[in-house]
């Protein structure tokens, strides 16, 4: 198989330190609409998630809670486990930083980097954020309220000296901005470039990639005293899945470096200048791109644990149904800016967009065929010039919407399907196959078949936002699971007039916007 047809994405691995939440089920999300779109596109694609365990962030998580770590953070990875599975993810493997495999990949990474003179023994002395597991200068920090000290995250930093081994940052700024010149696409959204471009031209300092003061981390080979930097550690997963550190043959080969790493725009820089800046001193290609999505904030207020107002996604899940959730997330707003998360927009667009536009239209449509043409794909005789304009963009679509998914634009993709929806309704509503009935039968068939046919390809091309429900769609079509890909949107492998289908239901519910969540009528 051609390089090209392969691909791989991953989402970050998640800290164990506490419950899942949106923001985590949203990063993923993403990922799995992209995983879906590609192999429905004839891709072989490799999809990457998991959980970052080590550190002190997590360490600390497990004291407080009073457990031995190793139990702490087994408990909380099923979590995450949990929540894929409950999301309907399609992840290929999920990695936690705690394998065996793991601790192997990282090791043999920092002796290349050793090999290369990349590392060198010195003394840390600085602030460290935990909550960020991240250092910081002296000029990044604002004093708090409380006299104490906040990175730009608003993170409480510390001051730590210790013995620590350092990564030769400093010598890579130069290449870092020459690779971003030579791969305009690796920093997306395009907006997110400067931030990064002019964190470089700052001055890049040699970056502290080992701890003394607790040992919850991958040991430093040749010296136990020291256990990896949790972002080196955590970094490396994406090699690791791959089979690192055999580079010859393997998944190696086969999918590094990665098409995408899907991120928050919180950690992009670890992603757009710590990973390039290792893979590259360590002799290995960078991945090709990286995408630092927005942050979503509850009825206006920003999430957090001590507002009391984090959103549970097992519970919407449970509210809303799966599906609709998952629309929601991916079309409410412009991948790569901020959003609101409100009940109210969301059952607006569920009841606007999911039941009114397109559920109406399959359930318009699909009963008319059950009751006018014996419960079948019906006959048709012969288009008309506006038959063809309803079906040729369906048809054509699929170029746009390729587009749309390899710069991200979820939003669009799904814009672009809904105004097929919406040209769909104007003619039925046009051509009123209800009156066609009685005075020219034939058409009606037509009609119908036109219609039927779109939904058709709609139902296809909305398979990575919303499986379930358009697996049920699909299903009253008559469409074998195997004949579902990308490969039959065409008109060679158009409904067949004639075959049977089954007696259609609603696949979209309805709610009721006074108490947020009761459903209503189909
Ligand atoms: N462990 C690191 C990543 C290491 S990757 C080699 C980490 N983990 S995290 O659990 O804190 O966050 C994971 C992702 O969740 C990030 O991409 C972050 O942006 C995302 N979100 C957390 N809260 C969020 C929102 N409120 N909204 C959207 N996404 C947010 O960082």
């Amino acid at each position: 198989m051609a390089r090209s047809k392969r691909y791989y994405v991953t989402t970050p691995i998640y800290y164990v330190n506490d419950a899942p939440h949106i923001g985590h089920a949203y990063t993923s999300l993403a990922c799995d609409v992209l995983a879906r779109f590609k192999r429905l596109d004839g891709f072989d694609v490799k999809f990457l998630t998991g959980t970052d365990e080590h550190g002190q962030k997590v360490e600390k998580s497990a004291q407080a809670a009073g457990v031995d770590t190793q139990v702490f953070t087994d408990r909380v990875s099923r979590n995450f486990r949990d929540l894929a599975q409950a999301m309907g993810f399609t992840h290929d493997d999920f990695i936690r930083t705690t394998e065996e495999r793991h601790k192997r990949a990282c090791q043999d990474l920092w002796r290349r980097l050793m090999d290369r003179g990349q590392l060198y023994l010195g003394a840390y002395s600085g602030w460290y954020a935990v909550r960020d597991e991240a250092f910081y200068g002296e000029g990044e920090l604002t004093d708090g309220p409380d006299g104490k000290k906040n990175a730009p995250s608003g993170a409480e930093v510390e001051w730590v000296e210790e013995p620590s081994y350092f990564f030769k940052l400093s010598e890579w700024g130069d290449r870092l901005l020459k690779f971003y010149d030579d791969n305009p696409d690796f920093i997306a959204p395009r907006s997110r470039r400067n931030e990064v471009t002019s964190f470089i031209k700052g001055g890049l300092e040699d970056l502290s990639v080992s701890r003394t003061t607790f040992k919850w981390g991958v040991p430093v080979p040749g010296d136990d005293d020291h256990i990896m930097y949790v972002w080196l550690d955590a970094l490396t997963n994406y090699i690791t899945a791959v089979g690192y550190p055999e580079t010859d043959g393997g998944e190696y080969a086969t999918y590094w470096p990665a098409d995408l790493h899907m991120v928050g725009k919180d950690i992009l820089r670890f992603h757009a200048v710590y990973w390039p800046a290792f893979l590259m001193a360590a002799g290995l290609e960078p991945p090709k791109r990286v995408f630092a999505h927005g942050w979503w904030t509850n009825e206006g207020d920003k999430i957090s644990k001590s507002l009391g107002n984090v959103i549970d996604p097992l519970e919407l899940i449970e509210t809303y149904g799966l599906d609709p959730v998952r629309y929601f997330l991916m079309r409410e707003v412009p991948f790569g800016n901020d959003g609101d998360f409100s009940r109210r927009a969301m059952i607006n667009r569920m009841n606007s967009e999911l039941a009114n536009d397109f559920g109406n239209l399959a359930q318009r449509v699909l009963s008319m065929v059950n009751k006018n043409c014996g419960a079948a794909v019906p006959m048709h005789a012969g288009f008309m010039e506006f038959d063809y304009v309803i079906l040729n963009p369906a048809q054509d679509l699929i170029s746009t919407l390729r587009e749309y998914m390899d710069r991200q634009e979820f939003n669009q993709y799904l814009e672009t399907v809904w105004s097929v929806i919406r040209a769909a309704n104007g003619y039925v509503d046009r051509q009123a196959p209800w009156k066609l009935k009685k005075d020219d039968p034939e058409r009606m068939g037509t009609v119908l078949y036109v219609l039927t046919e779109m939904i058709r390809q709609i139902a296809l091309l909305l398979q990575p936002f919303m499986p379930d429900s358009m697996d049920r769609m699909l299903e009253q079509l008559a469409i074998s699971p195997e004949h579902r890909t990308f490969a039959f949107l065409g008109p060679d492998h158009a409904l067949v007039p004639g075959t049977a289908l089954p007696k259609p239901e609603g696949v979209f519910p309805r709610f009721v916007e006074e108490d947020g969540g009761g459903k209503g009528g189909g």
